[in-house]
């Protein structure tokens, strides 16, 4: 069986002023079902960890008591929390060397973003158990590998290589080659040979394994974590797992995902969400005059927008802050957040 870990440390800033510092993207519910994004991945991974004792969450400590709150049935044991973020490649090296001293290396593990919104449920099932069972035959790290419908700049991109035969009826490939976040000329490049996937962020394998890798890859920071835990975090570098590890490891795999994934990046991604086809995204009380293909928001009944001849805006209103940016600009709002002293 898998051990599920949700990376759970982000900060979801690109739906900022909606994402606060103690308010996050993944504490939102954004999809209007009333369950968190985390909520959402928690009860889609608990089958596959097969009660509450075998699911973990790494995040920050400054994020722990809430994520606690939303996952009121998640042991305490099982909330690792960081003292201070160092992207994604320390926290799944510290989760994985805990998880292989509490369960043994033979343990599979996976690691899962707290934040993607994912449809056909049946169908995760079914990849994650061949993942999982991939991951037990072979020295294997098994990434889920998504077709890719744009040449996005802001994900990971799999080039696909031989085949690697059928687990639990889903076609494996091995991978050749990893590349995080290209530019938008190779991001183009890639997507016409029709080779590559979209990374969507999730990584199954045995605990030693990726713990032999990351000695080869990042022996600095394991040498810290190793020697000492979260008391190394201040003195390890930041980087994600996908350039620490994936871009150069040899023993990557990629099963193709069919099940309907949006990693909900920015603004733009309610309205992939809502299928609003072109049309206003209105999630407020609204007058607009002469406006097209906008989304505007507010955390409130009571607020009024009123936009004229606008064209392609968000605008959205939260308490204090209201943002109004165009829609091909929604990446920029990090920079905006590091001009701001303090994350109001
Ligand atoms: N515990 C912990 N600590 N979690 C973190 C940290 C950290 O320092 N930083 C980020 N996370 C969590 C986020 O909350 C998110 O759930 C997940 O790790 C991925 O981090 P992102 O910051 O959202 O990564 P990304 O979107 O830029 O890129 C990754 O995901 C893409 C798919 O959405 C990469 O894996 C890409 O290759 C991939 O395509
Ligand atoms: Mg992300």
């Amino acid at each position: 069986s898998l051990i599920p870990v949700i990376l759970a440390g982000g900060k979801g800033e690109r739906f900022w002023p909606l994402s606060r510092k103690h308010r996050p993207k993944q504490f939102l519910s954004l999809d209007g079902s009333g369950k968190s994004l985390l909520q959402a991945t928690a009860d889609r991974l608990l089958p596959l960890a097969g009660g509450w004792d075998k699911l973990w969450v790494v995040t920050s400590s400054q994020l722990a008591s809430g994520v606690q709150a939303q996952l009121p049935d998640l042991p305490a044991a099982n909330i690792l929390a960081e003292p201070e973020g160092r992207d994604t490649a320390p926290a799944v090296a510290w989760t994985t060397l805990e998880i292989a001293q509490r369960y043994g290396k033979e343990a599979i593990v996976g690691f899962f973003p707290a934040d993607p919104w994912i449809d056909e449920e049946q169908s995760f099932q079914q990849t994650l158990q061949a993942a999982t069972e991939l991951a037990a035959k072979e020295q294997a790290i098994v990434t889920l590998g998504v077709k890719p419908s744009y040449p996005s700049t802001g994900y990971g991109y799999i080039e696909q290589g031989e085949q690697a035969g059928f687990v639990n009826g889903v076609l494996a490939y091995r991978v050749n080659r990893f590349t995080e976040k290209p530019d938008r000329q190779t991001a183009e490049s890639f997507i016409s040979t029709g080779q590559f996937s979209w990374n969507s962020g999730m990584f199954i394998f045995k605990a030693g394994v990726v713990l032999q890798e990351l000695n080869t890859y990042a022996p600095e920071m394991m040498a810290l974590l190793e020697a000492q835990g979260a008391a190394a975090y201040s003195q390890l570098a930041k980087i994600s797992i996908d350039y620490a590890l994936m871009e150069k490891t040899k023993l990557a795999y990629v099963l193709p995902v069919d099940f309907g994934w949006d990693d909900l990046g920015d603004w733009n991604a309610i309205e992939r969400l809502l299928k609003t086809d072109g049309a206003n995204v209105e999630v407020a009380n609204h007058v607009c005059l002469d406006t097209t293909g906008s989304l505007l928001y507010a955390d409130d009944e009571q607020e009024v927008i009123v936009t004229i001849g606008l064209e392609d805006v968000v605008v959205v209103r939260d308490r204090n802050v209201t943002l109004i940016v165009k829609k091909d600009r929604t990446q920029e709002i990090k920079q905006v957040l590091k001009m701001l002293q303090d994350n109001p």
